[in-house]
């Protein structure tokens, strides 16, 4: 099981720290989520964050874009040391045709919301190597796990079957959703509020893989 801290909740008065104590805490990669106050409500961070971060610590960062035009942005945050560029299905009008893009520079992800159906990236499950699926509306931390999303954790472990395509989710993951989960066969949880809301980064991590 990969675990993947969402920065999204850390102090960013010491974010650095942050993602060096997770780190040392046992997380496997960092999941940062970039968001442009257009395909979602909320303004995050940019890649010189991320090229500042990617002095601190050496695990893969795992680069979740919720933004508009992803093509014209994705190559700053390549440039800025993401290892996994992930890309809504929801914000291209070619998704092929970006995948190959990223896929030429660095390891390439489709996420996409809840109410986007799994069949919108099945023509795509050979030319990926991560499928997030969102199991909250994309925006915000601290949002609760819609658990009709389970059904679709089922069918996309299925539609990936035997394919190196990790399985990701993310969005109100805490200890009870991470066990179910796991059931299901998924390879990487995305944690933001469990993991930097509690006060001992080392058992919260330790409960979501255990
Ligand atoms: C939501 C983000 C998530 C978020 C997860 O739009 O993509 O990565 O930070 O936070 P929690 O775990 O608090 O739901
Ligand atoms: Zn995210």
């Amino acid at each position: 099981m990969i675990v993947a801290p969402s920065i999204l909740s850390a102090d960013f008065a010491k974010l650095g720290e942050e993602v060096k104590d997770v780190v040392e805490a046992g997380a496997d990669w960092i999941h940062i989520d970039v968001m442009d106050g257009k395909f979602v409500p909320n303004i995050t961070i940019g890649a010189c964050v991320v090229k500042s971060i990617r002095k601190v610590v050496d695990v893969p960062f795992d680069v979740h874009l919720m933004i508009e035009e992803p093509e014209k942005h994705y190559r700053a945050f390549v440039e800025a040391g993401a290892d996994y560029i992930t890309v809504h299905a929801e914000a291209t009008h070619s998704l092929y045709r970006l995948i190959s893009k990223i896929r030429g520079e660095c390891k390439v992800g489709v996420a996409i919301n809840p109410a986007t159906p799994l069949c919108s990236v099945e023509n795509v499950i050979d030319d990926i190597d991560l499928l997030l699926i969102m199991s909250v509306e994309p925006g915000f931390g601290g949002q609760k796990f819609i658990e009709s999303i389970i059904k679709k954790v089922e069918k996309a472990k299925e539609m990936i079957g035997s394919r190196k395509v990790y399985l990701s989710v993310d969005g109100g993951v805490n200890d009870r959703v991470a066990k179910i989960l796991r059931e299901k066969g998924v390879d990487v949880l995305v944690a933001g509020s469990y993991i930097f809301g509690s006060e001992d980064y080392r058992e919260a991590i330790r409960k979501l893989r255990k």
